[in-house]
C-alpha cells in the first residue's frame, strides 16, 4: 500500500490533523514510517476507509499499530496495566477488553453483545460535566443540548510511567448524528457548535506559538512537578467550567509526605502509598522530534508544582520584563495553577479547536506528544456508543527545549 490519499482534515486557522484515506491494518513497514511522518507533521491523522467498518479492524491490529509508534518494552497501557484504582476519577469510564487489555473500550450505553470477552449487560458511561466540573449548564439548558468541554488532558498516568506518544481510537458503533452547543462558560462568550460526543483537540505547537515573548521566555525554562497518583489524589477537586484545570478549593486528597521521598498510604483520604523516585517532573514544553517545533504540553489537572530555571548564563542582556529571571519554586497549588491557566487559556480559543466528527469506522491517531484534547458532549443513559481506544506507555520522557531553543526565546 503505497501512495495513499491524504487530505486536511479542516481548512482554517486550526491548521493540524489528516485525512489518510487507508487500511491501517495492511500497512507495510514503509507505510508505518510514512503514518508516523506525517502524525509528527499534523498530530491527528484520522483513517477513513471502508474496509474499517463492521468491527473489521481488530482490537490485535489495533494494538500492532499503537505499538509501531514506539513504547517502554514491557507494551502496557499507558494508565498501567492490572487493577485499576477503584477510587481513581478515569475508573468509570474504561472497561478493559479481556482478550486484549491494552485496548479499553469506551462509549455509552448497555453493551448486549459479548464483545471480545466484555459480557453483555456491561454498562459504558460517557462522561457528563457534572461529574467533574464546579459548576454545571442547567437543567434546561442540558436538556437543550449544550455542553462543555469535559477535561482537557495527555493520555498519561504522570505516576511511575511515561506518557504514550500516540493514543488510537477506533469508532465501533455511533448513534445518528446530531449536534450540541459547547460553552466555555467563564466569562468570555466563547462557544462553539459540535457534533454530539465530539473529541476536541488543540495543537501544542500553535499554543506555545501564540504565547508573548516572555510567557515563551517563562515556558522554555520551566518544568511541572506532577501529583504522586494525580487521578486519586484530585477525585474530590472539581475542575475550571473551561475543563482546562482545577478550581482550587482545598479539596485534593492528602499525599501524607514523609521525610523520606515516600508518602500515602491509602487511608481515608490519603493517596495511595508512593515514592518520590517515581514522581514525574516534565518540561512545560516538548520538543517535536520531526519538526523541531516545541509544543506547550501541560496535563493541567495534575499539576502538583512549578520549577522554573533561571535565565541560562549569556553575554548579552535579557529583555527587563522577563518573568521569573533568577528562577522560582512554585508550590502554592493555586499559584501554580493560575500560572498555568494564564498560559494554556489562549490555546483552546474556538478557532484553534478541531472537534472531530465521527463516522463509523474511524480510526484516528493522535500525538499525544503534540496535543492536548477532551471528551466532549452528552448521551441519554439508553445510548449506545463505543470505541476502542488504546495507547502504550513511552520508553522515555518526553525531550524538553535544547540549549539552542532557550538561547531564542529567552532573548527575545
Ligand atoms: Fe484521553
Amino acid at each position: 500500500m503505497t501512495g495513499f490519499p491524504i487530505a486536511p482534515l479542516v481548512e482554517g486557522k486550526t491548521g493540524f490533523g489528516l485525512y489518510v484515506f487507508a487500511n491501517p491494518a495492511l500497512a507495510s513497514e514503509a507505510d508505518l514510517e510514512e503514518f508516523k511522518r506525517l502524525l509528527f507533521i499534523h498530530s491527528v491523522l484520522v483513517f477513513r476507509h471502508e474496509t474499517l467498518t463492521g468491527g473489521s479492524f481488530t482490537p490485535k491490529q489495533q494494538l500492532d499499530l499503537t505499538a509501531a509508534f514506539g513504547s517502554a518494552p514491557t507494551g502496557i497501557y499507558g494508565h498501567g496495566a492490572g487493577k485499576k484504582q477503584e477510587k481513581s476519577i478515569l475508573h468509570p469510564d474504561l472497561v478493559t477488553l479481556p482478550t486484549v487489555p491494552q485496548v479499553q473500550l469506551i462509549g455509552n450505553g448497555l453493551v448486549t453483545e459479548p464483545h471480545h470477552g466484555v459480557p453483555p449487560g456491561t454498562r459504558l458511561n460517557h462522561p457528563h460535566h457534572r461529574t467533574f466540573h464546579r459548576t454545571r449548564v442547567s437543567d434546561e439548558d442540558d436538556v437543550k443540548g449544550v455542553t462543555r468541554f469535559y477535561r482537557w488532558h495527555i493520555d498519561a498516568a504522570l505516576y511511575a510511567l511515561y506518557p504514550p506518544i500516540v493514543t488510537t481510537l477506533h469508532a465501533i458503533k455511533l448513534p445518528p448524528p446530531s449536534t450540541q452547543l459547547l460553552r466555555y462558560d467563564d466569562g468570555s462568550n466563547d462557544e462553539l457548535n459540535v457534533s454530539i460526543g465530539t473529541t476536541a483537540f488543540i495543537s501544542g505547537a500553535t499554543a506555545f506559538d501564540i504565547l508573548t515573548p516572555a510567557q515563551k521566555s517563562l515556558v522554555v525554562r520551566g518544568y511541572i512537578k506532577y501529583a504522586p497518583h494525580p487521578y486519586v489524589w484530585m477525585g474530590p477537586a472539581k475542575s475550571r467550567p473551561t475543563g482546562l484545570g482545577m478550581e482550587s478549593e482545598g479539596l485534593e486528597l492528602s499525599l501524607g509526605e514523609n521525610e523520606d521521598g515516600t508518602g500515602g498510604g491509602g487511608g481515608p483520604g490519603e493517596v495511595p502509598e508512593w515514592s518520590e523516585d517515581k514522581v514525574m517532573v516534565f518540561p512545560m514544553v516538548w520538543k517535536n522530534p520531526v519538526t523541531r517545533k516545541l509544543h506547550l504540553q501541560i496535563h493541567p489537572s495534575a499539576i502538583h508544582s512549578i520549577i522554573i530555571d533561571p535565565l541560562p548564563q549569556s553575554p548579552t542582556p535579557f529583555p527587563i520584563d522577563t518573568l521569573y529571571p533568577t528562577g522560582a519554586k512554585i508550590t502554592d497549588l493555586k499559584e501554580a495553577r493560575d500560572l498555568v491557566y494564564s498560559l494554556q487559556r489562549a490555546g483552546i480559543a474556538p478557532d484553534l479547536v478541531y472537534a472531530h466528527d465521527w463516522q463509523e469506522g474511524d480510526v484516528c491517531l493522535f500525538h499525544n506528544r503534540g496535543v492536548l484534547h477532551s471528551v466532549v458532549g452528552a448521551f441519554p443513559k439508553e445510548t449506545v456508543r463505543m470505541f476502542h481506544q488504546c495507547n502504550l506507555a513511552g520508553s522515555e520522557a518526553p525531550a524538553g527545549p535544547e540549549d539552542a531553543d532557550l538561547e531564542l526565546f529567552c532573548h527575545y
